[in-house]
């Protein structure tokens, strides 16, 4: 089955910043497809799927049993299944998942095939540049309808630049469609339009879902404010902490940021935030 979004500019999948009230946001600016942040099988937190993502999936060869029940589960909600082949955190090498997964082509061929066995949507994976990206592409040619690239390496973790010819390389190993990630925005994404099917935007996107407006609607858009978030996010009972976490990063960019920040930095409760929001436009 092939992807079919609304168009070739997708959301980044970012744990902790991708909440279902965010996401709701880049969609409507236009975002030709959502990323759901990288979620466990086995997870017991409340998943919200209103926006149809990419649902990512990660998890350790220990785990890999546990994806069936779970995309049963969750099929009808979304638009395709992603598995995360590319965290270089702590915690993913302390339970060997992600990027340091990718030695383990047994485990990942197996698990890749279980995602294709619970669904008829599309199957995708994130990957690394890793000594292993093309063994792991070419077992993704037999159960992917896509192939998602961070040309970083797990040590370059987010910074440093990302080895764009090395992506593009993929593409003597693979005829899936190839989504680029790493360092788009709304300057360059027409060059990653030339060289890649799909583009995925991620820091650039955090506290400005504006971005995909302004790439994809340019002429005729109303600007997504803090306020907007907060109405979204009063539907899904987010703990104080994450509503605080979102006003943070809306503030990034503007000139009064570090003012409006250090003030966000005082607010104690819900109630104060929503009269701050009010006050201040941001
Ligand atoms: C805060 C944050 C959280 C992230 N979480 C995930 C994740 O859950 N799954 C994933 O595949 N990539 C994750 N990433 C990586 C991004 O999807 C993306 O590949 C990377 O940031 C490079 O794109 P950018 O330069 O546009 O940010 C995360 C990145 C950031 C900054």
């Amino acid at each position: 089955m092939k992807l079919n979004p609304k168009n070739r500019i997708f959301l980044a999948p970012m744990e902790e910043v991708n909440d279902i009230a965010f996401r709701l946001l880049c969609k409507k600016a236009g975002a030709g497809l959502n990323y759901s942040p990288m979620i466990h099988p086995k997870t017991q937190k409340e998943i919200h799927l209103q926006d149809k993502p990419v649902l990512q999936l990660f998890c350790g060869k220990k785990d890999a049993d546990s994806i069936s029940a779970f995309m049963k589960k969750y099929d009808s909600k979304v638009s395709a299944w992603d598995f995360n082949l590319g965290c270089p955190a702590k915690t993913a090498k302390k339970h060997c998942f992600g990027v340091f997964l990718n030695s383990d082509l047994k485990t990942i061929e197996k698990i890749l095939k279980l995602m294709g066995e619970n669904t008829k949507k599309p199957v995708m994976i994130k990957l690394r540049k890793s000594s292993y990206t093309i063994k792991i592409i070419k077992i993704a040619n037999k159960y992917c309808d896509a192939v998602a690239i961070h040309p970083r390496t797990q040590s370059q973790g987010y910074s440093g630049e990302p080895d764009i010819k090395f992506a593009e390389s993929l593409k003597k190993y693979t005829k899936l469609p190839i989504i680029y990630s790493g360092n788009v925005d709304e300057t360059n994404y027409t060059k990653f339009l030339k060289k890649f099917d799909f583009v995925m935007i991620g820091r650039k996107a955090i506290g400005n879902p504006n971005i995909f407006s302004e790439i994809t609607n340019k002429k005729n858009y109303k600007k997504i404010t803090f306020a907007d978030y907060l109405k979204l996010a009063s539907q899904y009972n987010f703990p104080f902490r994450q509503l605080k976490f979102q006003a943070m990063q809306f503030t990034k960019g503007l000139k009064n940021g570090k003012s409006l920040r250090l003030k966000i930095f005082e607010v104690k409760d819900e109630k104060e935030l929503r009269k701050f929001a009010k006050q201040e436009d941001f």
